[in-house]
């Protein structure tokens, strides 16, 4: 059997997602499958394709074949010890260390007790590997995963309490004085900030790639004028993956690399699209002589009829919008690309379920509320009765608090001074819907309610000024969130994806509902 045809047979083994397949993985990873004769190697082919179910009763010995010696093959895949690779002893080299052997023990109540090693973390909180926890017989329970750890990550830092975002290793603070959003993203990608000449290739690159095919303006046709950019985002991304119809090979680095390049290239191609098409503008094609950015706002607010220069502080406050949106380790939608991803599914399709899960109001949508929260209150005057509202816990004051940061947010220090640069260039520090916001600002900056509370304004708070100082419509924010997150979903999806020990994601559920009952007919039925 050849090399190609052993590989698609682990992928078959890794696609699927009942436990047994990794029956399989375990007898490949053994060397077992390189001692096999052609009749052996036949039966594992066809054992690969038996349907799930069937194969499971087999390895529960549910179910015997009449043919020995196929038999003798389900009974050597199934002694292999299903656990094994979760053991201390087996971690393989590319992942943590274990800290000095170091264990935690636990105790079921019922005489029975086990050990699980601890992984030790270069910075924040270590694991316990629970890997093997389900052959005590439990599960462990975890909704919201708020303290589970679902992979080993070298890209983003937060420490919440102490206010400290690094990606790779670089504060953020360091990130947006001295860098750009695209060099950001190549340190996000590959692990180090680019040499010169890696800078230059990296961003050549993706200005070359920016241009969309050109069938895909008559995709936008299908929706609605008034649709949510969100929605239109989804789309859009997901139907990337149909212009591209040559075969992708997650597994092929180039492979990897072009669909990367592809979509960070295009993605603000695409958003600019959306924002265009609802308002019923036509669509501007790139220019390869503006930089990321600019380019940006370029295909947003340009016009055939006259020219267009992107005003290069706003380009640059733009870029900051983007760069410190570009990861945030494990997040909703990061988790959701990383999941969607781990099927082994297009990288477009992997993104495009980001930029649905993005789409929420508790993840990114919430600058997108902060602006609704601002019109709402309308007002200067009405300030002080919102914000006992907010008090008497009637509705939350958008854009403050945070689930990891509960001191500061660093990304909403820099935001902030951007914004007053923002709306100092602008002249809009009059503007009644700023003043509000300074106001509000301002409020719960002092207000005891919230510094007992740690509700400090977020990114998202400073980050929906700009760019409604800018000029870019509120419902547009997310989908620029998008734009700038999928960097991050892109970097966290290739080091999944280059994880030797890649398994579909698959997580457990506490059944809570009805035992077996034996179906009633709907004349029987009460
Ligand atoms: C982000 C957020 C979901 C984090 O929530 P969390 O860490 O789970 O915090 P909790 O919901 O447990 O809230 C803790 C307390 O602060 C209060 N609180 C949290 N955020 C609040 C807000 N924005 N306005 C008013 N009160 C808030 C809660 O009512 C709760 O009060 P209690 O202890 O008296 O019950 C929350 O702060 C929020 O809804 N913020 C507004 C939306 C937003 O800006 N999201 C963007 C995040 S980047």
């Amino acid at each position: 059997m050849d090399y190609i045809s052993i590989e698609k047979m682990k992928w078959r083994s890794r696609r699927s997602i009942l436990e047994l397949d990794l029956f399989f993985e375990r007898f490949i990873n053994e060397g077992k499958f390189a001692k096999m004769n052609e009749v052996q190697l036949d039966y594992y082919q066809q054992l690969l394709e038996f349907e799930d179910g069937d194969l499971l009763q087999l390895f529960q010995g549910k179910v015997r074949l009449a043919d020995p010696l196929f038999q003798t093959l389900i009974d050597e895949i199934a002694q292999v010890d299903f656990y094994k690779e979760s053991t201390m002893t087996d971690v393989k080299e590319n992942k943590v260390e274990t800290q000095n052997q170091r264990v935690v023990k636990v105790d079921f109540g019922n005489g029975q007790t086990a050990e699980y090693p601890v992984y030790k973390a270069t910075l924040g909180q270590d694991v316990v590997d629970f890997g093997a926890f389900g052959k005590s017989g439990f599960w462990s329970y975890d909704p919201a995963f708020l303290a589970t750890a679902a992979c080993e990550s070298k890209i983003t830092y937060i420490d919440g309490d102490k206010g400290q975002l690094f990606y790779r290793g670089y504060p953020i603070e360091q990130l947006a004085e001295h860098s750009s959003h695209l060099e950001g993203a190549y340190a996000l990608l590959n692990g180090e900030l680019p040499t010169k000449a890696q800078k230059e290739e990296f961003e050549t690159a993706i200005r070359y790639h920016t241009m969309v095919h050109d069938q895909f303006l008559s995709f936008f046709k299908g929706f609605r004028r008034d649709s949510h950019p969100m929605a239109m985002l989804a789309g859009a991304v997901s139907a990337m993956a149909a212009f591209y119809p040559e075969a992708f090979d997650f597994k092929n680095a180039e492979h990897r690399k072009i669909a990367i390049i592809r979509l960070i290239a295009k993605m603000p191609t695409i958003v600019a699209m959306c924002y265009r098409y609802g308002q019923g503008l036509p669509f501007m094609y790139p220019r390869n002589d503006l930089d990321y950015s600019s380019n940006f706002l370029y295909m947003m607010f340009a016009t055939p009829c006259e020219p267009y220069v992107p005003n290069p502080v706003i380009a640059k406050a733009f870029d900051r919008i983007l760069l410190l949106h570009a990861d945030h380790e494990q997040n909703a939608s990061t988790s959701t690309v990383r999941l969607a991803g781990s099927s082994g599914t297009h990288p477009f399709a992997a993104i495009a379920a980001g930029v649905s899960c993005l789409w929420g109001p508790a993840h990114g949508g919430a600058n997108e509320a902060v602006l609704k929260m601002l019109n709402e209150i309308g007002d200067e005057s009405r300030v002080d009765a919102f914000m006992q509202g907010v008090k008497d816990k009637k509705y939350r004051l958008m854009g403050f608090g945070h689930r990891v940061y509960k001191n500061m947010d660093p990304r909403a220090s820099i935001m902030r001074k951007t914004c007053y640069e923002v709306l100092d260039i602008l002249g809009k520090h009059d503007d009644p819907l700023f003043k509000l916001a300074m106001k509000l600002e301002k409020i719960a900056l002092e207000d005891s309610y919230f510094i007992e509370k740690k509700l400090y304004p977020n990114v998202d708070f400073y980050s929906g000024i700009i760019q409604r100082a800018i000029g870019i419509p509120t419902e547009m924010f997310t989908a620029i969130f998008a734009l700038a997150r999928t960097v991050g979903w892109l970097a966290q999806w290739q080091e999944m994806i280059e994880d030797p020990d890649l398994k579909i994601g698959r997580p457990r559920q506490l059944y809570t509902g009805y035992a077996a009952r034996d179906y009633v007919a709907v004349a029987d039925r009460k």
